[in-house]
């Protein structure tokens, strides 16, 4: 059942699914901008997916899940306000903070040590132009969430950056910090599935409806 599934995100998962295929389209309107007025009400494309459909969007979500929660990504979408590094998760050294904009804390900017490329060598810093954390308005935390709490987050425009499901396809496609996670540098392992097999899966979960695991 679609139970907590979010009107809007529904909304927009069936718009996506209108352009995708050629099921009939509800308001497309809705697809637009993630922070449309009125929001609520929406689901009225739920009942065109099948539930095999469903299963299907369950399924896709539980194999990106594991990417998601793997360390080259948890480690800058923390449940505290401190990065966290390497393959156990330790909070970040230098007592380096998440500050007002993600960017670090007085003079522990995370660009103070992180470059705009992976510097060589083991136990050093990972590089990237805009190395930083989620601000603390829209902390985007993946930390301690289930498969299911994670996907719900992930289709609430209040909690994902007010994106769209399309812009967040997008997002997993493109953003550099995203496309870092399998150029992690030396000594640092990439996320278990490809990066090409992981926007496959997120995508079908998008476009079969996007409903959040059991
Ligand atoms: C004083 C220097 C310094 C500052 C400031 C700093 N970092 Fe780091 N950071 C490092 C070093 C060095 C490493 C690599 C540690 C290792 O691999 O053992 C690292 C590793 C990391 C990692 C782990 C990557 C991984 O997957 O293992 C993350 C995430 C991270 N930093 C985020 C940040 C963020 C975000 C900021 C700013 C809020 C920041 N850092 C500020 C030096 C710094
Ligand atoms: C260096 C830190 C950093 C790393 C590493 C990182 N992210 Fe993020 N991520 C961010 C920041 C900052 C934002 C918010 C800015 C934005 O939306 O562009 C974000 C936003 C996101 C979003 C969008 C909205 C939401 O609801 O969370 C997704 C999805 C995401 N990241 C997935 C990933 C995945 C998957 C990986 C690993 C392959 C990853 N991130 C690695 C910093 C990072």
């Amino acid at each position: 059942m679609r139970g907590r599934g979010r009107g809007r995100g529904t909304a927009i998962a069936g718009a996506l699914l209108c352009g995708a295929l050629v099921l009939g389209c509800g308001q497309p309107e809705a697809a637009r901008g993630g922070g449309g007025p009125g929001g609520g009400g929406g689901g009225g494309d739920a009942g065109k997916r099948t539930p095999e459909d469903e299963a299907a969007a369950r399924a896709a979500f539980l194999a990106v899940y594991p990417v998601f929660m793997h360390p080259r990504c948890l480690n800058c979408h923390p449940a505290g306000d401190v990065p966290l590094q390497g393959d156990d998760g330790r909070l970040h050294a230098q007592n380096v903070k998440r500050g007002s904009k993600g960017k670090g804390k007085y003079a522990l900017k995370c660009g103070a040590c992180h470059q705009d490329a992976n510097l060589p060598g083991a136990n050093m810093p990972p590089g990237n132009p805009s190395w930083h954390l989620p601000p603390p308005e829209m902390r985007m935390v993946f930390q301690g969430l289930t498969a299911r709490e994670l996907a719900d987050q992930l289709k609430d425009p209040k909690r994902n950056g007010g994106k769209t499901l399309e812009q967040l396809v997008h997002h997993v496609s493109e953003d550099p910090l995203v496309l870092w996670g399998w150029n992690p540098g030396d000594g640092r392992a990439p996320p278990p599935l490809a990066h090409a097999e992981f926007v496959a899966r997120f995508k079908e979960w998008v476009e079969k409806g996007a409903a959040s695991p059991e």
